[in-house]
This record gives C-alpha cells, structure tokens and sequence, in this order.
C-alpha cells in the first residue's frame, strides 16, 4: 500500500473483532518497526505482545481494577487533567470530545469507559517497555518504534490504538508479562481487525489546520 494511503486511512479503533491474529503477522510488523531511528541507535524500548490466554487474563483483570476504587490508576508516565494543558491542545481535546458526544450521545463517556474496560477488545496488545531509568529521549524512540509499527499494521489490514488504558496498572502488567523488577510497561498498542458496526469506531478524528501548527522561517 502507498504510505500517502496508509496515513491517509489509518483511525485509531476503540472496539476490534473476535478474529484471530496470526503471531506471523504480529512479528513482521514487529520486525517492520524496527526501523525507527533511535538515540544512537539505542533501540532501548522493548515488545511484549499479549495474546491468548495470557491476553483473557490481563483483560478480566483490568476490567475489575478499573472498578476497584481500592486501586488508583498509576501509570508510570503520569497523567495530566485537561484544563492543565496549554489552551490550544485543550482547544482540541474538547473539539474531540464533542465529536463522540455527536455520535455516542450524552453518555459517550460511559461508553468508551466501557470499551476500554474490555481493552477495546483488541486481539492483540503490544506493551512498550523501557528500563525504568529511562532516558526522556527513550520515549521519543518509543513514539517512533510505536508509529512504525501503527503504519506496518494497517499495511497488514490491521487497525490498531495506541492507549495509555492499557497501561493504568503497570505493577499487576509487570507480573503477567514476566517483566524484570527494573523494566516497565509504558504505553500499549491494541491491535485487531475493526468493527465496522461498532458504534465506538464510528466518529474519525479530525485535524486542525496546518497553519496553526507550522511556521516555516526563510
Ligand atoms: C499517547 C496516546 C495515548 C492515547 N490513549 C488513549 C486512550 O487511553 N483511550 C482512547 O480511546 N484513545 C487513546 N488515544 C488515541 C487518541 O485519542 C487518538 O489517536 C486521537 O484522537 C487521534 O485520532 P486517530 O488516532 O483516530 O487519528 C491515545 C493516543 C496516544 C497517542
């Protein structure tokens, strides 16, 4: 595919179908990522994918701690409420939410609350790992190792969404993935085949002009 096609084409999916992925297909677009560039050539983040049974388990897991109000969330990168945010990213985000209000209804809320219960159902999930004395740069590298592998998945036929949900509880993700005490689970990619009769997939998201995001200084 043309990759004018794939940027052009490629949504996030917040609800995926029951059909299977083959672990081929998972290591090529793996195997496809690596060619992001990196600090000098560090290649510091790491892939555990989530398949399966071990998949079932981390699902009916986090559907239960996001219930638990025994459980903060505590990602490891922290999160930060909208009205923090500098006004033109929050400009945006409420552009967003208004979007899936329009198709969702009042309660969109709820119902995406709901899919990422069920880690929007993805067939696959992909956790990014780094040390956790991670360089700042290192996560540069992960957004591109993540992008690549994004771009590689739709090329495949994959829909795919990167979400920090998956990564709410990264002390109960390190015991399930086997993760040493010194790594964790940053940020996650889901990945399946999309449901096209989903009413969460149905609103795409839009951009802002790119004169408000670019200046160009002869
Ligand atoms: C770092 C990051 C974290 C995200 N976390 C979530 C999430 O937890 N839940 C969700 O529904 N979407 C999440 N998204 C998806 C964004 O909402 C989505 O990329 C954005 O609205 C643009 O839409 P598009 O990907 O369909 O083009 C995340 C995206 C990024 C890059």
């Amino acid at each position: 595919m043309e990759l004018s096609t794939i940027l052009n084409e490629r949504h996030s999916a917040r609800w995926f179908k029951e059909d299977q992925i083959d672990r081929s297909k998972i290591e090529a677009i793996v195997k496809a990522a690596q060619h992001a560039p990196s600090w000098i050539n560090s290649q510091t983040p790491k892939a555990v994918v989530a398949m399966g049974t071990t998949l079932k388990q981390i699902r009916a897991e986090h559907a239960s701690l996001n219930h638990d109000e025994q459980t903060p969330s505590a990602p490891y990168l922290p999160y930060k409420p909208v009205p923090e945010w500098d006004a033109r990213s929050q400009k945006n985000m409420k552009g967003w939410f208004a979007s899936r209000a329009a198709v969702l209804g009042d309660d969109w809320s709820a119902k995406l609350g709901q899919a990422g219960d069920a880690l929007y159902n993805a067939q696959a999930v992909v956790y990014f790992i780094l040390p956790k004395d991670f360089s700042q740069w290192s996560l540069i590298d992960l957004g591109s190792f993540m992008e690549n592998m994004i771009l590689a998945a739709h090329d495949e036929g994959l829909a795919s969404i990167p979400a920090y949900q998956y990564v709410l509880y990264p002390d109960h993700l390190a015991k399930h993935l086997g993760l040493a005490d010194d790594e964790v689970a940053v940020m996650g990619l889901g990945l399946g085949y999309r449901d096209d009769q989903a009413a969460v997939n149905e609103s795409q998201s839009t951009r802002a002009a790119t004169d408000e995001i670019l200046r160009i200084l002869d």
